[in-house]
């Protein structure tokens, strides 16, 4: 595995790489959740290149910045025995050589500007000009993303297709503890209490795909429900909403393919997680 900091020799490195290239970006501390993506990535591509940069562009806090988890040693050793091509780990100049304030923006209105990207405004904008970037600086066919942040990837869908750029979106499938908690790097600021606690915003999401599944289609009262049960559990809600898949839209009675987010705090982490319901 090649692992470069910079723009030129990225180019030059995956220039040297015949076939098709798919892209996995990660902001590291890298666990089964990434290595699925990873595989994903490997089966798709010929190469896998694998970008690890903690963007501070769509962090909203300073302290959330400071203090999000960097182990890039240990993430070179898994991307390696992973078999990834390339590891692409730029320093923050070498994205933003100028101030980050006078650079160029990627905005994709609307949807990033409910749920998570309301809860932490300018999020998004990081997300999406971050990944144009990549995209721009790697040039990859495919570009392999995680499903927990489906917002995430709906934005980047949207961008890829506003935008006319050239490389195919995959979102993989969450990849859960056995109780049911979505793996997130976030999970590590958990004590074992709160670790005791947390799966209950999955098991709230499941609990809302039941009722829908069974033909409850009072959305709001199973949003409020939703919240409450999420409270009573232990943590704070942030928000829970049932919405269209495609496009986050407000679902009409008949629609059926649908998706259930929620995000809740917990101590000092803020967790998100989904799940889509295909009501066909
Ligand atoms: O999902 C993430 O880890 C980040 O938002 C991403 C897509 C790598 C952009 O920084």
């Amino acid at each position: 595995m090649k692992q470069v900091d910079a723009v030129a020799p990225l180019r030059k490195a995956v220039v040297s790489l015949p076939g098709k290239v798919a892209l996995v970006p990660t902001m590291g501390n890298l666990h089964e959740g990434h290595l699925t993506l990873v595989r994903r990535a490997r089966e798709l591509a010929d190469h896998v290149v694998v970008s690890i940069f903690v963007n501070p562009l769509q962090f909203d806090r300073e302290q959330d910045l400071q203090a999000y988890p960097r182990t890039e040693a240990e993430d070179l050793g898994l991307l390696q025995s992973e078999g990834v091509d390339i590891a692409f780990t730029p320093s923050t100049g070498a994205i933003y050589p100028d101030s980050m304030e006078v650079h160029t923006r990627v905005e994709v209105p609307g949807i990033s500007d409910i749920f998570c990207g309301a809860s932490r405004p300018g999020h998004f904008v990081g997300v999406s000009t971050i990944v144009c970037k990549l995209f721009n600086m790697v040039q990859p066919q495919t570009a392999v993303f995680g499903k927990k942040d489906f917002q995430q990837l709906l934005v980047i869908r949207r961008m890829v297709e506003d935008l006319a750029i050239p490389v195919e979106i995959i979102g993989v499938d969450t990849v859960r503890e056995e109780d049911g908690l979505a793996m997130s790097s976030r999970n590590n600021y958990l004590d074992p209490e709160q670790r005791g606690v947390a799966p209950a915003l999955y098991r709230t999401l499941k609990q809302t795909s039941e009722a829908l599944q069974k033909g409850d289609r009072n959305y709001l009262q199973l949003e409020e429900r939703a919240a409450e049960r999420i409270a009573a559990a232990g943590l704070r809600p942030d928000y829970f909403g049932i919405r269209r898949a495609v496009d986050l839209g407000v679902p009409r009675q008949d629609d059926t393919r649908l998706v259930i987010l929620g995000a809740a705090f917990l101590g000092i982490a803020r967790l998100i997680d989904n799940l889509e319901v295909d009501l066909r």
